[in-house]
């Protein structure tokens, strides 16, 4: 037998080993087989795949009870997502080689303030249980990030996917929020 042949046949009982460690892993059973709410939630949404995946990357989706324990984890991604939008934006400005990208950058970093200001305000509505205006946080999130997203007229790759991920996560926070404030 080669060395070759001999080092494969050794792999083998690995793929044995880690191949289940793969399929059952937590995330990937759950993504693939969601909660009720999350079908719930997701199937109100305008891209399925996209709330899926983006709830399943937080642990406590498996666990939320209700839509008021699912809602921390939309407005939790869609806060971090707007922080980490508005340091990229400061590093594209300290970049920046015209006039004018900056001003449209300044925009940017404007709208992202607000956007980041909004979530903020979300979370300590759902800390004091006052949900009246959760929609509306979600609401001034989504139109921050296609405000940006005009102002920079798809001028930077990198800022125009973060928009619509925040645009993706505001609606997720949306829709989760109407499940229990408008009642
Ligand atoms: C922002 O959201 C997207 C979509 O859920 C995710 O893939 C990405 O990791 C998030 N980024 C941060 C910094 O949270």
């Amino acid at each position: 037998m080669s060395n070759f042949t001999y080092a494969f046949l050794r792999l083998i009982p690995a793929l044995f080993f880690f191949l289940p460690i793969v399929i059952f892993h937590p995330s990937y059973a759950a993504t693939t087989n969601p909660t009720q709410l999350v079908l719930l939630v997701c199937r109100r949404t305008s891209d399925y795949a996209f709330c899926v995946e983006s709830l399943y990357s937080d642990l406590h989706t498996s666990n939320a009870a209700d839509a008021y324990q699912l809602a921390y984890v939309p407005f939790r991604l869609a806060y971090l997502n707007a922080t980490a939008t508005q340091h990229h934006i400061a590093t594209l400005l300290k970049h920046s080689s015209s006039p004018g990208q900056s001003q449209r950058l300044r925009q940017c970093s404007r709208d992202y303030e607000k956007a980041t200001s909004a979530l903020e305000r979300a979370f300590n509505d759902l800390d004091s249980e006052t949900f009246f205006e959760l929609a509306d946080f979600a609401g001034v999130a989504a139109h921050s990030a296609a405000d940006c997203q005009a102002a920079s007229r798809g001028t930077y790759t990198s800022l125009a996917v973060m928009n619509e991920n925040l645009k993706g996560l505001s609606e997720i926070c949306n829709v989760v929020a109407k499940l229990f404030s408008a009642s």
